[in-house]
């Protein structure tokens, strides 16, 4: 069953049935304010930080899930009927109103026909040059459908946070009577005392018929969003108060003529009266459209750098449009700002956003460059990086400002720090990666030699940076010579300690296989002879060590038992070592051919590959978490997403396009778009996991957005199934399809030059590149042009 459809031409999702089991989720803003939205128009705004600079207020795991929003009411004044623009909050029986919510990038619609009125409120927040003086536009457009004359009032509403999510959700004694309420220049302020300049508005460009700055007088005694005093009533009371919550609440008085349509908008933004100003004569009607157009052409330009058309309407579908927005959105605003993560935490986490930043450097590379930056900073000179730290508080260094025992006190640097027992294995393994896949991207080898500070103490070059994490790995050794788990790998639920991952010492093996690259491109001899006998060391102790016969082991306990023997009767099979194997080159390929089978014979379903199987029932700290979760659910037993392209490189590797393609559809969201009844989360996003076969809910979806999959599924996509893949001197083009396909063709953006694409694949092969055509000569390779348009014809066979 489904609740909606794909518009492809105007990049949206549409759902046209509203009520869906779980809302559906969307970001707006890319730049520093965001806001997390629900296609209820239910969700929050921040500056900067989800935790540290709230601007409005959500409920978190409450009852609806996604209350408060950014909602805009409508009521007839002359029956009294009153409803939202969006289905909820006020929930009009759906036989009494055709509501209809859309998703596009960066902005969200909704559309509600009711008692002849057609109401429409497009939220977005509008792009500006150094993404300062941020707002958020409610751009309002009410019709007159019916034959007479009718009078409406217009209602925008949004209920103000403290800016520190801690002091939003607790000590209340102190924190209701911090917050006060003040009406300026026709807008709502919410002020908060407690801080200096702390100043939030909402505001309209009219001056408003009614105005209501406290929460409690708007929505009235034993009452919610579903059913406001102000808005049943036709009249808000005035109110403004030093202290309670702050709100803002304004109305607009309109007559339509039949056939007519009024357009009002309201804004929301950081500051006070004078801030208000500027946006409403900054967004005026025209302003506005100059606004939306600027945000529509800004992700035109940014999707045109990688378009694919190929046989697959799904696949074209995520890959020129959904995939690589959640990346981007993963990237912006990484990570910790949705309707699950409430924003409690802030700051990056170190593996994730690695991740994210080495999967999209065509995308944002500026944005990408700012996050290793930041993550180069949060790495300690003993190597590790510090698992999850706020970059703020880092290039602040030491705060002695103002301290208060009855505010929530500041992070500092200090606490931030963390010893290798807190550290985990994998997170500066990732940034190595990461920044060479955004050198291949730049081209600007000078990167290399940039001087980053490290969080704890000293300084060194990006290099010798990568080769500290590098160092670090390879020191950290368990008794069987493989590294150590750690606090955890990427596992957050396989706690190891001092035993031993196979998933680490495979990434570590990856990592230095693009170092080897990158010290390849710069001549540095000396470090491709000690890294490559390291890497050689470490893949033959693998290759001894951790085979079973049939697949890899997980790792083994610091009690030196082996997790994922071949008689296991739980946690047998893995997905972190066996594709890792594979895609680390430390597998033979016989090795790989047998494990990446026993893959697809235990881990396979038609909504994914599971984590492990079976899961694990025993209790066993010495495993870890992971023993500790429920079976089918997150690390124990799910369909984990993150994992699943790491299946997919594999297979590419081992050449089996057929198989690489079978596992990307089960994971594909687009694919699941009539199963929503049982998937119940958002068809153009991946999610964090899907509960997996030992599970009652087998296949219920849940966590979408902000989840290293995406990133990872857009780079296991193009540079391996389809095979586009930047390297220092040259684009590489070696895809790896189903033997069915009869080519594809991609346009690739790159240095400053635009590469044609053309694949033929006449005798149907999975992978093989038979000749490469550029600009009409056969060639051996394909050059880094720096400007022009190239054509690219590549013969599979
Ligand atoms: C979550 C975490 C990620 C971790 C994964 C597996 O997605 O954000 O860091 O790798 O779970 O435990």
């Amino acid at each position: 069953m489904r609740y909606g459809y794909f518009d492809d031409a105007a990049r949206e999702y549409v759902i046209d049935r509203v009520d869906v089991p779980q809302s559906m989720t969307n970001y707006l803003g890319t730049q520093r304010m965001g806001t997390v939205i629900s296609h209820n128009a239910g969700g929050y705004s921040w500056l900067d930080s989800p935790q540290h600079h709230r601007i409005t207020r959500f409920r978190p795991n409450g009852v609806p899930m996604d209350w408060p929003g950014h909602y805009v009411y409508l009521r007839d004044e002359e029956s009294g009927k009153y409803w939202s623009v969006s289905w909820q909050p006020t929930g009009l029986p759906l036989d009494e109103a055709k509501y209809e919510a859309r998703h596009g990038l960066s902005y969200s619609r909704f559309l509600c026909e009711t008692e002849g009125i057609r109401g429409e409120q497009i939220l977005f927040i509008p792009r500006e040059e150094g993404g300062e003086d941020p707002v958020e536009i409610f751009d309002v457009r009410i019709r007159n459908d019916s034959d007479r004359e009718r009078k409406l009032s217009v209602f925008g509403y949004v209920e103000f946070s403290f800016h520190e999510i801690d002091m939003d959700n607790q000590n209340f004694q102190m924190s209701l009577y911090a917050a006060g309420s003040h009406r300026e220049d026709g807008a709502a302020v919410c002020e908060l005392h407690y801080e200096k300049d702390a100043f939030q508005f909402f505001a309209g460009n009219f001056e408003p018929d009614g105005f209501d700055g406290v929460r409690e007088s708007f929505i009235g005694p034993y009452r919610t969003e579903r059913n406001p005093l102000g808005v049943e009533k036709g009249a808000l009371s005035g109110s403004l108060e030093l202290g309670g919550n702050p709100c803002g609440a304004l109305q607009k008085k309109i007559t339509l003529a039949p056939g007519e349509e009024k357009r009002v908008l309201f804004y929301l933004g950081t500051g006070r009266g004078d801030a208000a100003r500027k946006a409403r004569e900054r967004y005026d009607e025209a302003g506005c459209d100059r606004a939306f157009g600027e945000l529509r052409r800004f992700w035109d330009e940014k999707l045109g750098r990688l378009q694919v058309s190929t046989p697959h309407e799904n696949m074209n579908r995520s890959l020129n449009i959904w995939n690589f927005y959640q990346s981007e959105v993963n990237v912006l605003f990484s990570r910790f700002s949705s309707f699950i993560e409430v924003g409690g935490r802030t700051g990056l986490g170190y593996r994730d956003t690695a991740q994210d930043a080495m999967c999209i450097p065509h995308g944002e590379p500026a944005m990408c460059e700012k996050r290793i930056r930041q993550l180069l900073h949060g790495q300690m000179r003993a190597g590790y990086g510090l698992h999850l730290f706020d970059p703020a508080v880092l290039e602040k260094g030491e705060d002695d400002g103002f301290k208060s025992p009855t505010v929530i006190p500041e992070a500092d640097k200090k606490s931030m720090l963390h010893g290798i027992k807190d550290a985990c294995a994998d997170d500066a393994l990732w940034l190595i990666p990461a920044i060479i896949e955004n050198v291949r991207e730049s081209g600007d080898l000078s990167f290399f030699d940039e001087v980053i500070p490290f969080a704890d103490e000293g300084e060194a070059t990006v290099w010798d940076h990568m080769k500290a994490a590098l160092d670090f790995s390879y020191a950290q050794t368990g008794s069987h010579g493989v590294t150590k788990g750690l606090r955890a790998d990427w596992n957050d639920c396989l706690n190891l300690g001092g035993g031993e991952s196979a998933m680490v010492a495979f990434l570590l093996i990856w990592a230095t296989n693009h170092f080897l690259d990158a010290a390849a491109a710069l001549g540095r001899e000396e470090d491709i002879a000690k890294y490559a006998r390291l890497k050689a060391g470490m893949e033959e102790t693998c290759r001894e060590t951790l085979w079973n016969g049939e697949w890899f082991l997980r790792g083994f306990t610091a009690y030196g038992r082996p997790i994922g023997a071949l008689d296991a009767k739980e946690g047998k099979v893995h997905m972190e070592s066996n594709t890792w194997a594979v895609v680390s080159g430390a597998a033979t390929r016989e090795m790989g051919l047998s494990c990446m089978d026993a893959v697809d014979e235990w881990l396979y379903t038609p909504w994914g590959l599971m984590l492990n199987a079976p899961s694990f029932v025993t209790l066993d700290d010495s495993i870890g978490f992971v023993t500790r979760v429920y079976p089918g659910v997150k690390e124990n037993g799910a369909i984990f997403s993150h994992p699943n392209p790491w299946a997919w490189v594999a297979e590419c590797m081992l050449g089996r396009g057929g198989r690489a393609m079978k596992f990307y559809d089960a994971l594909l969201p687009e694919n699941q778009n009539d199963k929503m009844e049982i998937r119940q989360a958002e068809p153009y996003s991946y999610c964090q996991f899907i509960m997996g076969k030992d599970h009652t809910a087998f296949g219920r979806a849940r966590h979408p957005f902000m989840t290293g999959s995406s990133g990872w599924a857009y780079y296991a996509a193009t540079r391996y199934m389809l095979g586009i893949r930047p390297g220092f001197d040259g684009l590489t083009v070696d895809p790896c399809i189903p033997a069915e396909w009869d080519g594809f063709e991609a346009v690739r953006k790159w240095r400053g030059a635009e590469y044609r694409i053309r694949v033929e694949n006449p005798e149907h092969v999975e992978k093989g590149v038979r000749r490469i055509t550029v600009d009409g000569k056969v060639a051996e390779t394909i050059p880094a042009f720096t400007e022009g348009i190239h054509t690219v014809d590549i013969l599979m066979g």
